[in-house]
């Protein structure tokens, strides 16, 4: 996979080949012949390095670095959480062609699992939501097949012993919907998380929605469709 542009400097000719839709090769001709400055002094080396601080034209005109992207998806139950997937949709078959390139998704919702999804070319920003350092909460909407015990829900607020793990989840929040039903908020993101949770205190998840992820919701985003974070939504992370 390319390097997302925001992740770290890059060299010259990678760069003037991505801002003016070049292959690499023209762009290393361009840079030969002197048509390239960085900072106002022409260089002619294709393996110089440049980073977001460094002003790079071409003759007079400033080449902007391309910026990163940062969408969130409304994901239909069926598609895989990847880019590609021999055997199923993927979500990124959700989003347009033309802004498909570098896109990462940033952490896994199982196959049946519907809901909020954030998709980024930004390395750095997908790193912070999904490091297990990262406190942000994610809430879902749980729907179990049998009864959901009061007991059950203050071992939820508690903390859960997972099979194979060595520390009990993290204390979740939790709002009771229905007998059935809960709003369930954790800061962490183990593997099949929520549905080992409640398998744990013996019930089994029949459906799972997420909601949020931190102060970002879907709104009124209909499954399937996905919109361009605001550049206040960004900042969250
Ligand atoms: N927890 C799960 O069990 N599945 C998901 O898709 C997300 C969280």
């Amino acid at each position: 996979m390319s390097k997302p542009f925001s992740d770290t400097s890059v060299r010259l000719d990678f760069f003037v080949s991505h801002t003016l839709g070049l292959s690499r090769k023209d762009a290393k001709v361009l840079i030969t012949k002197g048509q390239i400055s960085v900072n106002d002094t022409v260089t002619k080396k294709a393996n110089h390095t440049v980073t977001h601080q460094d002003l790079v034209k071409h003759r007079d005109d400033l080449l902007a670095w391309p910026r990163d992207k940062y969408f969130v998806l409304n994901k239909p139950a069926g598609y895989v959480c990847a880019t590609e997937d021999g055997q199923h949709p993927v979500v990124l078959d959700l989003i347009a062609t033309h802004e498909q390139k570098d896109l990462r998704v940033v952490g896994r919702l199982d196959m049946d699992t519907t809901g909020l999804l954030l998709l980024t070319t930004d390395g750095q920003w997908l790193h912070r939501i999904t490091s297990p350092k990262s406190d942000c909460f994610k809430q879902y909407r749980v729907w179990c097949a049998d009864d959901i015990t009061d007991e059950a829900i203050k071992q939820l607020e508690l903390g859960v012993q997972l099979k194979s793990e060595e520390q009990p989840t993290k204390p979740a929040k939790v709002v009771r919907v229905t007998s059935h039903e809960i709003l369930l908020s954790i800061s962490e993101g183990k593997y099949h998380q929520v549905k080992r949770m409640l398998a744990a205190l013996g019930n089994k998840v029949v459906r799972l929605h997420r909601e949020s992820i931190a102060e970002v919701a879907l709104g009124d985003l209909e499954e399937g469709q996905y919109r361009e974070l605001t550049d206040a939504e960004v900042a969250l992370f």
